[in-house]
């Protein structure tokens, strides 16, 4: 039997590619050697954007639309929306028991993303709700319902499977042995570096490439990327290692590289020059990515069904681990 694999992702917004080349590049491989649950998490993204519905909703839809553009294959992996499976939510209150609050204010991940919001919010608290701070549970039981026994992840969800670790041990020490602790399997390229050189590509810092933005602003932001700032005239020699238009030839896997690299060290290669092959390369990798996207854009109603399909082949599994849950607990009355 294949083992299972469980992830998922906020639909916060569209996928770039810090997405793409962090993450989802690797679960279209790992669609073929394992049984793939892969989670819209709505109700994760709703912790922090409860008060905007609106934009959780319609990012379900692109969400999905942009992984099936990169290559899930709803025949080999199942698709599906978390809050369309309650026994999530269920199993989130069973485990809340087991877990302190000092514990959840310990994690590193929460503690970082608390500290965020108190910097974006203020000092009050105020923004932090009881949802927000639970997360990692919830996220453990997103985990742990779907039988997930290996979690594809980048380096900041680690304290999340670790905690969803703990609850599983803790749970399995109280009730009896009823679920498995799931590993980690961590991403090779955990973060992508933004086009304007920060360390992280995200939304929220502006400096993204959408894998569906359109030729024109593929060219303006590829333009207007950053390149080795001690580089003044075309011909001057300059360092590809600090260059995000080198970065991106490597991530794109330009054929040309080593061209790419000694023209640039010997200040044979212009940066416009750089940026238009640049262009050129992503434009190719983005063609059959936005074929895709069109044609699922022109097909709402199938996004749905595979939305729903997998959602049924989730919602059996979960509801499985819930009756051994119960069981074990003995609430199965
Ligand atoms: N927390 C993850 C993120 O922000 C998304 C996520 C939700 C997840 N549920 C999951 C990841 C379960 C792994 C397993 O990226």
């Amino acid at each position: 039997m294949k083992k299972t694999i469980l992830t998922g992702i906020r639909p916060t917004g569209n996928l770039h590619l810090g997405h793409y080349f962090g993450a989802t590049k690797s679960w279209v491989k790992l669609q073929d050697e394992y049984e793939c649950f892969f989670e819209v998490a709505d109700v994760q993204a709703l912790t922090d954007n409860f008060n905007n519905p609106e934009k959780i909703r319609k990012n379900v839809y692109e969400l999905t639309i942009d992984l099936l553009s990169v290559g899930i294959d709803p025949h080999k992996a199942h698709l599906f929306i978390q809050s369309k499976i309650p026994e999530i939510a269920e199993l989130t209150i069973f485990y809340s028991n087991l877990v302190t609050m000092a514990r959840l204010y310990r994690n590193p991940t929460v503690k970082t993303e608390i500290a965020q919001k108190k910097t974006l919010f203020g000092n009050d608290g105020e923004s932090v709700t009881y949802g927000f701070v639970g997360y990692p549970i919830s996220q453990a039981a997103d985990i742990t319902a779907l039988g997930g026994t290996i979690v594809p992840v980048g380096e900041d969800q680690l304290p999340l499977i670790e905690q969803c670790r703990e609850i599983v041990r803790k749970f399995n020490t109280i009730y009896g042995v009823t679920l498995q602790e799931p590993e980690y399997l961590l991403s090779k390229t955990p973060r992508i570096k933004g086009l304007d050189g920060k360390d992280k590509m995200g939304k929220s810092l502006g400096n993204a490439l959408y894998l569906n933005d359109d030729s024109e602003t593929v060219t303006k932001k590829i333009m207007n990327a950053i390149t080795d700032p001690n580089k003044i005239k075309k011909d001057d020699p300059a360092n590809p290692e600090i260059c995000m238009v080198y970065y991106y030839h490597q991530l794109i896997e330009n054929p040309n590289l080593e061209t790419v690299y000694t023209e640039c060290k010997a200040g044979s290669r212009g940066c416009v020059a750089c940026k238009k092959e640049l262009i050129t390369k992503i434009e190719q990798f983005l063609t059959p990515i936005r074929q895709k996207r069109k044609y699922y854009e022109d097909h709402q109603d199938e996004v749905i069904n595979i939305l729903n399909q997998g959602t049924e082949e989730a919602r059996i599994r979960a509801q499985e681990t819930m009756k051994q849950v119960k069981a074990s607990m003995k609430i199965d009355y």
